[in-house]
């Protein structure tokens, strides 16, 4: 409903009567107040003239209602602690593939290891529940797919061109433009759900963060959506699981990657290898060559770069 009528506002050069949306709609005129009131909370300015509304500004988020036939399965909120948990909830409940969780404000936003996210207004802050019919041992590579489809999506839209440190961190001149966090449910021989949880720098300040951050707003004069880098996103991906397109993932993650021939350290949450990254396995495993010439692939991590 909110679609419609935003929709018959936009198209109008002049206020719209409560009277003639709901006749035009098929609802009461009090629904139709509600849904203004419902609007004007979430950030639209929706002026109240005699004659009736009028659209002033519509702010830029992926409400449900801006994202057409996805809308559905778009949860947005405000402020929640974590998309993480709730995302889970909803998978754990059997929730459709692509449900999406998304959230204005974090209040315990985490990172990979344990690690804060700062989730501050104006950054795209959501969880994804995937559930890719792919043997288990090709899980990781759905983090790669993520920063590649990201990278693409980012670039198609704003002609930024990021970098890629493995698995998942896209980056700009080494300062930070995304992370991606995942959490997975299987069974030994079936994927339950893998929850992709995806923090993007949009037009949030990121003066003071630490490691250096960079937001997709700074880097291009075009105006941006978050909105449009949601559904973007969400298309390649969706193309991608829908094909079998996970096989070619570790050749287009290539070419961006700016962790291969570093000397890197990869903290894993019981481990740390230190060596020169020497490339990605099939399998998305960084392989790294330690000092004493072993050769170790390592499937989860983060990574810290050296020389
Ligand atoms: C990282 O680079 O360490 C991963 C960061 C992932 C942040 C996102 S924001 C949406 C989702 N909710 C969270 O609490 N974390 C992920």
């Amino acid at each position: 409903m909110k679609a419609k009528i935003l929709d018959h506002l936009q198209q109008a050069d002049t206020p719209v009567s409560g009277e003639r949306l709901s006749k035009r709609l098929g609802v009461s005129r009090v629904a139709v107040w509600k849904h203004m009131r419902q609007l004007q909370e979430v950030g639209y300015l929706i002026e109240t003239t005699p004659k009736g509304y009028r659209l002033v500004q519509a702010p830029d988020a992926p409400f449900p209602w801006v994202m057409g036939d996805r809308g559905s399965l778009v949860h947005y909120h405000l402020e929640l602690p974590s998309t993480m948990d709730a995302a889970m909830t909803l998978a754990r409940k059997g929730c459709l593939a692509f449900t999406t969780v998304v959230a204005e404000r974090q209040t315990k936003g985490r990172g990979r290891l344990q690690r804060r996210w700062q989730s501050t207004p104006g950054g795209l802050y959501f969880t994804m529940v995937l559930r890719p019919r792919i043997a288990l041992a090709e899980a990781p590579l759905i983090n790669l797919a993520a920063a590649v489809d990201l990278a693409d999506t980012l670039h198609d839209l704003y002609a930024v061109d990021v970098q890629l440190k493995w698995p998942n961190d896209l980056l700009v001149e080494g300062r930070k433009l995304s992370g991606i966090l995942s959490q997975m449910a299987a069974e030994p021989d079936r994927i339950d759900f893998i929850n992709l949880g995806i923090g993007i720098n949009v037009h949030n300040d990121t003066r003071g963060v630490k490691p250096p951050a960079v937001a997709v707003a700074a880097l291009t004069d075009r105006s941006v959506s978050r909105a449009r880098i949601l559904e973007g996103f969400w298309e390649r991906l969706a193309l991608r699981l829908a094909g079998d397109r996970l096989a070619g993932v570790v050749d287009q993650w290539k070419p961006r990657a700016v962790t291969l021939g570093r000397m890197v350290t990869v903290q894993t949450l019981t481990d740390k290898v230190s060596g020169r990254a020497l490339g990605v396995a099939p399998d998305g495993a960084l392989v790294v060559e330690t000092e004493t010439g072993q050769h170790v692939n390592v499937l989860y991590g983060d990574c810290f770069h050296g020389e």
